[in-house]
């Protein structure tokens, strides 16, 4: 069984400053929920250009969350973006990020090598009590994790998309995460509003391990003719109770994405079935329609 608490939480670390690492669409959600629970937020990317758009996606998202808190007073919507906003410090020095931060979480991209290099960039400039937290949505701690010198601080947080709105949060141990640091890792997102899981370092974790599958269950399903990619969709929405279909959703958080996390899990596991690539997907990959933010994947938007 996962063990989820120890006996006592005395243990837990207060996470009072936290550095992000990347700028795209998951690191700037984590900033967000972060800063919106008034928490100081680095947000470090190596791209100038990324970070601005970072805060733009920030100013946006926090302005939809005020319209609703506060619908008739735009004065008070005004209040919360700007608090929010101003908690979010954006920059492309990483050390100088990490070296006050509590917590550290990476959302970069889905490469062993590159997030090795940069845990090992964070771990020689954060303090040693700083917890270290990846956001990969298919890599194995293990293996991300493997030439930390200290293990014990390390662990997963592994948010969804649109990440103000999904209300999950899945904390990941692997063998050497400590007590103390899953729990400090368990009490961060509950101040940031998520509802916590605890999970193993197992492929996918909880959430990507059924969904990832399913959604090429779905593809072929479409592939082979039997049904039609609006008919499905229309089916799981209404006749299951998801708020989107497989297709919209592999739209909405992007086909390469997808195709990723399927190409690692196929090479890693070459004879279960649960993990066989699909043509289709890979086709549209290759043809640069990615989804909603290339304009076009399963269908096409404006
Ligand atoms: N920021 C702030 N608020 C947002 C937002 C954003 N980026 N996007 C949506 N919202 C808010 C809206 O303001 C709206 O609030 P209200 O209903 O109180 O007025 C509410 O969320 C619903 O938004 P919309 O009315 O625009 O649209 P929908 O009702 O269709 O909801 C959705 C959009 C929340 C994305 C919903 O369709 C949904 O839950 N889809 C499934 C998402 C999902 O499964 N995500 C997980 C993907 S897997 C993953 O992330 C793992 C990774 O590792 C790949």
């Amino acid at each position: 069984p996962v063990r989820a608490f120890s006996a006592t939480s005395a243990l837990n670390i207060a996470v009072k400053n936290v550095t992000v690492v990347g700028a795209g669409l998951m690191g700037s959600g984590i900033a967000q929920v972060s800063a919106a629970a008034n928490l100081n937020v680095n947000l470090v990317d190596t791209n100038q250009k990324a970070l601005e758009k970072a805060k733009k996606n920030i100013e946006q998202s926090i302005a939809r969350v005020a319209k609703k808190k506060h619908a008739d007073d735009q004065g008070a919507q005004k209040k919360l973006v700007d608090s929010v906003l101003s908690k979010v410090n954006i920059t492309t020095n990483l050390r100088d990020a990490v070296k006050d931060s509590d917590l550290i979480v990476e959302a970069i991209v889905e490469n062993i090598d590159v997030k090795q290099k940069l845990f090992a960039e964070i771990e020689d400039a954060a303090s040693s009590k700083a917890l270290l937290a990846t956001n990969t949505s298919s890599l194995r701690l293990c293996d991300i994790g493997a030439n930390l010198k200290h293990k014990e601080r390390f662990g997963g947080l592994h948010f969804f998309n649109p990440v103000p709105v999904m209300k999950l949060l899945e904390v990941v141990r692997f063998d050497p995460t400590s007590d103390e640091t899953f729990e400090s890792l368990v009490q961060y997102g509950k101040s940031v509003g998520k509802v916590t899981v605890a999970c193993k370092d197992t492929p996918g974790f909880i959430v990507n391990r059924l969904l990832v599958p399913y959604s090429f269950e779905a593809f072929r399903l479409a592939e082979r003719g039997d049904a039609s990619m609006k008919d499905i969709d229309t089916a799981m929405k209404l006749g299951a109770g998801y708020p989107m279909g497989p297709f919209e959703l592999g739209d909405y958080v992007g086909l390469d994405t997808l195709k990723f996390i399927m190409d690692g899990w196929s090479k890693a596991h070459p004879n279960d079935p649960l993990f066989k690539p699909c043509e289709s997907l890979d086709k549209l990959v290759n043809e640069g329609k990615l989804g909603r933010k290339s304009g076009e994947g399963f269908f096409k938007y404006n």
